[in-house]
Formats: C-alpha cells, sequence, structure tokens
C-alpha cells in the first residue's frame, strides 16, 4: 500500500484526531522549543490533522505556515480543522512527497516533523530536501517515536504496509550531518500526559509490566532531533 492510500484510509476513519491527541504529549514541547520567530515562514513534513501549525500560528504568529502531505485525505481534514479554528490562519495545507519539496532554495525557515519522517521511501533524499528549502540558520525539528533505542517500537511495522526505517540516534545524527545539517542537539522528550497505571493493575492489554509501559512513555519518549542549516 503506498502512504496515500495508507493515511487517507486512516483520515476517512478520523484517525487522524485520534494520532493528534497522542503526538500532542510530546509535541508540544518540541514545538515550544522552536526559535519561530513572529513572521517566519513554517513547513511541517506529514502535518496529519495540522495541529502543529494551529499551535505555531496561535502561540508564535507565525507569517506562513505549510503542511505538506502525501494523504490527500489528511490534507483536506487539516485544512478544514484549520478554518474551523481560526478562518484568519495564515496556514494552508498541500499534497506532496518528502522526497521533492515544492518549495524555491533558502525559502523556508524552519521545519517541523513528528512521527512521519521514517515513512520516507529514501530518507538521505529527504534530509537533502529540507536543507535545499531551509534559509542559512533555519532549523528542523524531527520527532520520532519509532526508532531503535525505542524497543516497544519494534512491533510497530507489523500494523502498517508502508515501509519504515528504523534508525538509532547515532544514525539520526550521522544522517542530518551527511545532508550538510549541523545537529543542534538530540533528546528523548518524556511523555508525561500517558497515564500509567498502578502496578497492582499489571499486566494490561497492552503491557505485560508496569516498568516496560514506563520505560515507553517516560524513558524514551520521543526522540527529537535538531538540525541547522549552515
Ligand atoms: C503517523 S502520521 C503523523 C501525522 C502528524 N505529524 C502527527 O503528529 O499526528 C504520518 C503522516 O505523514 C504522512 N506521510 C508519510 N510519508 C510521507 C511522504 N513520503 N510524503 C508526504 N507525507 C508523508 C502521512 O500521510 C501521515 O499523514
Amino acid at each position: 500500500m503506498s502512504v496515500r492510500e495508507e493515511f487517507d484510509a486512516w483520515a476517512a476513519q478520523g484517525r487522524d484526531r485520534g494520532m493528534e491527541e497522542r503526538h500532542w504529549h510530546t509535541a508540544k514541547h518540541a514545538l515550544a522549543r522552536m526559535p519561530v520567530e513572529a513572521g517566519d515562514t513554517v513547513v511541517d513534513l506529514g502535518t496529519g490533522s495540522g495541529y502543529a501549525l494551529r499551535a505555531l500560528a496561535e502561540t508564535k504568529g507565525i507569517g506562513r505556515g505549510y503542511g505538506l502531505d502525501g494523504a490527500p485525505e489528511m490534507a483536506r481534514n487539516a485544512r478544514q480543522y484549520t478554518l474551523d479554528a481560526d478562518p484568519d490562519a495564515d496556514v494552508g495545507f498541500v499534497v506532496g512527497d518528502f522526497g521533492s519539496l515544492p518549495f524555491a532554495a533558502d525559502a523556508v525557515d524552519h521545519v517541523f516533523s513528528m512521527e512521519a519522517f521514517y515513512y520516507s521511501d529514501d530518507p538521505a533524499e529527504t534530509l537533502a530536501e529540507v536543507a535545499r528549502v531551509l534559509r542559512p540558520g533555519g532549523t528542523l525539528y524531527c520527532a520520532v517515536n519509532y526508532y531503535e533505542e525505542n524497543v516497544h517500537s519494534h512491533g510497530w511495522q507489523d500494523d502498517i504496509s508502508v515501509e519504515m526505517t528504523r534508525w538509532d540516534a547515532d544514525r539520526y545524527r550521522e544522517a542530518f550531518r551527511d545532508a550538510g545539517l549541523h545537529v543542534a542537539e538530540q533528546d528523548n522528550i518524556p511523555d508525561r500526559d500517558v497515564d500509567v497505571p498502578p502496578a497492582s493493575a499489571f499486566p494490561t492489554d497492552g503491557w505485560d509490566s508496569r516498568e516496560e509501559m514506563v520505560e515507553r512513555y517516560r524513558t524514551y519518549g520521543t526522540l527529537l532531533t535538531v538540525g541547522v542549516a549552515p
């Protein structure tokens, strides 16, 4: 199945809002750290429901936001949610692929991506595209929950037809550098919003032990790698 088929189906089933709810737990911390200034142009790669750009428009007064997604139904929903929330927000949604970003060189101040980068069929090409469109000093905030150290994420590929790339933290830094981006920081953002029940509640439907659940959410959380264009 293609990205389009897989995620159009998710959008049609309303799973875009479910993702937003779950990813917001850690995405909000990554977004708060972005050095976005009023008037900046920001691109959200694999925008899903478009919540990240709505948040940046509301809190940081971005000049223009572009949410890019390979699934037209995702982009359509995101557009509608944004119109419903704030018809004046300067945020638009485009259908496209990470491998060929529809922006001119040096045209973008910041790029954000949450739980989307690893679906790229050529992650090195995607990073090269990001490096091309970023202006000097522009940043890439790339956040993923599916990565090598997070052993609890390894089974996710079984439930998704799109091939996923599972890099470790070192590989992310190396690939950013190979694309010409400086690595400004990399860390794990813990998810403190998921409720972890007391030990007596385990095993649960999803978890054998409380320790595993704590490790997944509080220790591994989201891996954030920040690149800066030279
Ligand atoms: C798991 S969702 C995450 C959505 C959103 N960022 C969030 O945090 O909820 C991944 C999104 O990336 C999009 N996507 C995956 N691969 C893509 C590609 N190669 N080009 C464009 N969009 C892609 C999917 O259509 C989907 O909407």
